[in-house]
Formats: structure tokens, C-alpha cells, sequence
């Protein structure tokens, strides 16, 4: 008992001088203009990450600017940042001072690492280097090339299963859910080797709900991203697992079925390919994949090395994992991006009309299947994805820990509240710094006045100078949306091979237009989802969809 005791009595002067620390102490984070909090528990934190959120995020730029400081969960101080500069150091310059934004010490795993295992997105350091070095040609330009036939011929199945929706005349269909289910087969196909889904009616594979409920599930219960951090000191993980059972709450239930439903299926295909993969059973590898898809080809890079070092290959639970974060990070941002655009071609028909001349116009020389190349060098449809990837950036908060003291350089000098000019601020280890992707995409001193209209023309002419000098950390297309450094987008380009393949196929067939019976709003999440009830939190989005005359 005296143990016991000797616990209970240190955890609770822990959290005394938590909240000492956080109430009484002032940071030097304090003399930074910011809004005032809204509650001594949550800070600013609900006003920010709610659904509906994109009112007071926008009266936080405006009237703040590129530096604001926020109030987090119990009195702790965080940065809102969208200073070029300053988001240039935390993601390329000093990349190593930061965490990818959780509440972690480096011995305990972050809540991606619990819910998806050591893939990309949760490790950090020289194992995540070393997973880079390994799957960057996988998803290099040349080997989307090669992958261009497999994603026509999952575009073409989508556009024969809608064909076959609208035969007896127009119809308002549930865009977003083909959207999903055709960037699950490609994430499937493309990426892991395995079919889901054959895209004919309703023939939906329970998984492209299951990945659909994640991101929205997971913003539910963002307030477990407080817990998650202590979890491992509960004990081994089938002690956890038990803990987790008993917890009450429907939402963290649900998010558990999810993570449950994902990793069994994951672990058969991963089983199965390996199999495969021993056996040197090729005609077996083909059929899950054409052997061109980044697990594949991975697999066989790490057996084919054999004389490489053990450190250097990749072991099951890592590849497992990768599996895993490949299916969270690239299905849904995908989906949602092209719901997106299909959304403003709606809403913009003279814009869809322009596009689908462009693009029929490209089959007429090159065939159905416009080559990868002669994809790439359409304009207009190229304009439409930077635009729509600008000003709807489908990730449009990131944030980063900072794991040392360190110094956040400005652009601009800011004024604090008792009349000094900052150029920098000093970054106490453990500050959250929230990096507004999206507010750097439409800032009016970068892109000018008209920087929140969508105008794809925009990228018909060279970017303005103030871009091209703000060295904003972009490695597509000076802009935010898939950051850059380290830990940028791995997925970029298969990504924009997705969107450009389907929209093609898409746009030159049907017409999209908004329907009179569903409206659309877009739901504020860690993605950025539709829904046709600002309410509710079922993503969703109904269009009327009908043939393009010919
Ligand atoms: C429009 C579509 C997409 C957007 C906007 C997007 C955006 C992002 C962003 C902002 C990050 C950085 C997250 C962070 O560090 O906090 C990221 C990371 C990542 N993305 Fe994407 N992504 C998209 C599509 C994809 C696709 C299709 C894939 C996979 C095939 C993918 C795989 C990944 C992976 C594995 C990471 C982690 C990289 C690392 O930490 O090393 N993404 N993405
Ligand atoms: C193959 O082995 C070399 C030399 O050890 C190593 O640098 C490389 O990363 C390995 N590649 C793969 C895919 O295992
Ligand atoms: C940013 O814009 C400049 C000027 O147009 C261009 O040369 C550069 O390639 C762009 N950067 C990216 C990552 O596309």
C-alpha cells in the first residue's frame, strides 16, 4: 500500500504543478496578440477543431494575421501560424525540432502509431528515413507511369457503372461515395495489389465505409489525443485492449471496430501476397496486382536484397503498417479532393464545359486513354487541380510539437501587445505550433486580392512574384497542401495520377450539376468532408449526374 500511495501522491503533484505551471506561470508566448480564450478547460481548442469552424478560423487570420497565439486544453499556450517564413523552418529548416503534432515523448507512441502501427506517419527519426529511402521510387514519376494503364482501368469500370445509373435518363447519385469507393480500388490496386471493389453497381466492399468513418470518427474523439500519449503505461497491449472493451462511449467504440475491421483485412492480403511472394508463385503476384503496385514492388526489392544488412530491410509489422497508412492518408484526401472538384465544375458549368472540350479534344488525338504524358500537359485540367488543391486544401490545419528550444523565424515583423517588434519567436520545447495550410494557400499578400476565388485561369499565367519570393515550403506547386521537408506527402503524385485519370474519364462522358433537393456543406475535419446537414457528420454528397451531349 505504502507503493500505492507513493504513486497516487506523485501523479497528483504532477498535475498540481501542471496546472500551476499552465494558470499561474506567464509564457513568453503570451505577449502575442491572440483571441481571448473561451473556456479555462478547452482554450480556444473547440472554437477551432468543431465542424463548422471555418467562420472563426477565417476572423482568426483576418484578424490576427500570419502569428496568433490560441489557448490549447487546460490553460497550456499554442502558436496559429501562417508566416511562409516560419512554416519554411518548422517543415524543412529546423524539421528536426519538431514532432509531428501530438502530445508525445519519445518513448511513448502517438495515437497514429497506436491506431495504424510504425508506419510513415508514425515514426520518426532514422527509421523514418530509412522507410522514406525505401519508398520514394515507388512512388516516383516514372513508376506512375507505369501505373497509368491500371488506373484507366479502374476509371473505366467507375465510368461504366455510372453509365449504366443514368441509362434511363439523369439522376442525382451519391458522387462522393463512388469517389470513395474508386479511390479505394486504386489505393488497392496502385498501392497494396489487391482488388476491393469491381465498381459494378452495388456491390460496395464493407472497407470503403469502414475508411470513410476513420477521419470523421477519429475528430469526434479528438479530445482522446489527451490520453492516448499515457495509454502505454497501462501495460501490454492485450491489457489495453481489455481496458478498451469496457470504455463506454459509442464513438471510441466505433472508432475501435474501424481499426479492427482494416487491420484483419490488411493482415489476410499482406499474408496472401507474401505467400505469393515465397513462393515465386508469379502468375499468382498478377493477379493481385500486375506486380506493378508499391507493395509489390517493394516486397520483391527487400527479398530480391538479400545481401542487404537486416537493419536495412523493412520487417513484416512495419510493411503491415505502411499498408495501414497507406489506406488512411491517401483514400480519403483523394476522394474527398475529387468530390471537390466535381463540386465547382457543378456550380461553375462554363468551366466544365471548357474542361470537357479540352479533354475530348485530347482523346480525339491520343485515343480514350490519354497517355500519362499528354495528360500531364493538358492546362486547363491541370489548372483546375492546383486551384481547387489551393483554396481547398483537404487538409487544412497541421500541426508540429516542438521537441527543443528553438527559435521561429517571421517574414514580417509582428506586434506584441505591450508595443515590442518581434522578427522571431523564442519556441519553449513541448509549444504546439497549428500551421494553417490553407490561410498560406489563400493569403492575399501572396496570391492578391482575389486569392479565395477559385479561378483556375489563375494558372494559365506565371505565379505572382510575391509567391515565387515567399520561399513558401510547397513541394507541389508553391502551396501548402502537401507540405514539403521530410515529411511531406509521400503520395503527391499518385494522387494528382488519380485525380487526372478519373476527372478525364468523368468529365468527358457526363455532366455534373448541383441538385435542387441536396444541398452541400463542407464539414471542417482533419479532412475535409461534405455533407448534406451541417450537423451531421455522414459524409455524403449528392449531384445530378446525366450523359455530356456529344
Ligand atoms: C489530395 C490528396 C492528398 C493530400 C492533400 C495529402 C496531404 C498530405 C499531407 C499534408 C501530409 C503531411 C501530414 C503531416 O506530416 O502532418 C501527407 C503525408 C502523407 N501522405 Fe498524403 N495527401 C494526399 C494523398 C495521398 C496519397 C494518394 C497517398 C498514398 C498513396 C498519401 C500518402 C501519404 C503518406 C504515407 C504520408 C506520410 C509521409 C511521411 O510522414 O513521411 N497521400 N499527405
Ligand atoms: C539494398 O541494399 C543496399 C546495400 O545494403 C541498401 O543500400 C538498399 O537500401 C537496399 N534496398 C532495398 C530495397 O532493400
Ligand atoms: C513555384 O513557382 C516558381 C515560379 O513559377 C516555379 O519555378 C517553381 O517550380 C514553383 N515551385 C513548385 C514546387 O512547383
Amino acid at each position: 500500500m505504502p507503493l500505492a500511495a507513493l504513486v497516487a501522491s506523485s501523479f497528483a503533484l504532477y498535475f498540481i504543478w501542471f496546472l500551476v505551471r499552465c494558470y499561474f506561470v506567464r509564457s513568453p508566448l503570451d505577449n502575442i496578440p491572440g483571441p481571448p480564450s473561451a473556456s479555462i478547460i478547452s482554450g480556444n481548442m473547440l472554437q477551432i477543431f468543431n465542424h463548422n469552424s471555418w467562420k472563426y478560423v477565417d476572423d482568426l487570420i483576418e484578424n490576427y494575421g500570419p502569428l496568433a497565439r490560441c489557448q490549447g486544453f487546460f490553460g497550456t499556450r499554442m502558436l496559429h501560424v501562417f508566416d511562409p517564413k516560419a512554416m519554411h523552418s518548422v517543415y524543412v529548416k529546423d524539421q528536426d525540432n519538431y514532432y509531428r503534432g501530438e502530445k508525445i515523448r519519445r518513448q511513448v507512441p502517438p495515437t497514429l502509431a497506436l491506431l495504424l502501427g510504425p508506419g510513415l506517419l508514425a515514426t520518426y527519426g532514422s527509421t523514418h528515413k530509412k522507410q522514406r529511402k525505401m519508398l520514394n521510387p515507388v512512388f516516383s514519376g516514372a513508376h506512375m507511369r507505369d501505373m497509368t494503364p491500371l488506373f484507366y482501368d479502374v476509371a473505366e469500370r467507375l465510368r461504366t457503372a455510372l453509365e449504366s445509373q443514368v441509362e434511363y435518363g439523369p439522376k442525382d447519385l451519391d458522387v462522393l461515395s463512388w469517389m470513395g469507393r474508386t479511390a479505394l480500388e486504386l489505393l488497392g490496386r496502385g498501392g497494396l495489389g489487391y482488388s476491393f471493389d469491381p465498381l459494378v453497381a452495388e456491390s460496395k466492399d464493407v472497407l470503403a465505409d469502414t475508411v470513410k468513418g476513420f477521419v470523421p470518427t477519429v475528430g469526434d474523439v479528438v479530445w482522446t489525443q489527451e490520453i492516448t500519449p499515457y495509454l502505454s503505461y497501462l501495460g501490454p497491449a492485450w491489457f489495453r485492449r481489455f481496458l478498451l472493451d469496457l470504455v463506454p462511449i459509442p464513438k471510441v467504440q466505433r472508432l475501435k471496430t474501424i481499426v479492427d475491421v482494416m487491420s484483419e483485412r490488411l493482415k489476410k492480403i499482406y499474408l496472401a501476397k507474401k505467400a505469393a511472394l515465397e513462393s515465386g508463385d508469379e502468375a499468382l503476384l498478377h493477379a493481385l496486382g500486375e506486380g506493378k503496385d508499391v507493395m509489390s514492388v517493394l516486397s520483391s526489392a527487400v527479398r530480391e536484397n538479400m545481401t542487404a544488412s537486416a537493419e536495412d530491410k523493412l520487417p513484416d509489422d512495419q510493411l503491415l503498417a505502411q499498408m495501414a497508412t497507406f489506406l488512411l492518408a491517401g483514400v480519403d484526401t483523394t476522394s474527398n479532393s475529387l468530390a471537390r472538384v466535381l463540386h465547382l465544375l457543378s456550380m461553375n458549368p462554363d468551366v466544365q464545359a471548357k474542361l470537357r472540350q479540352e479533354l475530348r479534344e485530347a482523346q480525339d488525338q491520343y485515343g480514350k486513354e490519354i497517355p500519362y504524358d499528354e495528360l500531364f500537359a493538358l492546362p486547363y485540367l491541370d489548372a483546375i487541380c492546383r486551384e481547387t488543391l489551393r483554396l481547398y486544401a483537404p487538409i487544412s490545419l497541421n500541426s508540429r510539437l516542438a521537441n527543443a528550444d528553438t527559435v521561429l523565424p517571421l517574414s514580417q515583423p509582428v506586434r506584441c501587445t505591450d508595443g515590442t517588434v518581434i522578427t522571431e519567436v523564442p519556441i519553449q520545447k513541448g509549444t504546439y505550433v497549428i500551421l494553417n495550410l490553407r490561410a498560406c494557400n489563400i493569403n492575399k499578400a501572396l496570391w492578391g486580392e482575389d486569392a479565395r476565388e477559385w479561378k483556375p485561369e489563375r494558372w494559365l499565367a506565371p505565379v505572382p512574384k510575391a509567391v515565387e519570393d515567399a520561399r513558401i515550403p510547397g513541394i507541389y506547386s508553391n502551396l501548402t497542401t502537401f507540405l514539403s521537408g521530410g515529411h511531406a506527402c509521400i503520395g503527391f503524385k499518385f494522387s494528382q495520377l488519380e485525380m487526372k485519370v478519373v476527372l478525364a474519364t468523368l468529365v468527358s462522358r457526363f455532366q455534373f450539376s448541383l441538385s435542387p433537393d441536396k444541398p452541400i456543406f463542407w464539414n471542417f475535419a482533419g479532412i475535409t468532408y461534405p455533407v448534406t446537414d451541417h450537423a451531421s457528420s455522414k459524409p455524403e454528397m449528392t449531384l445530378h449526374v446525366n450523359l455530356a451531349p456529344c
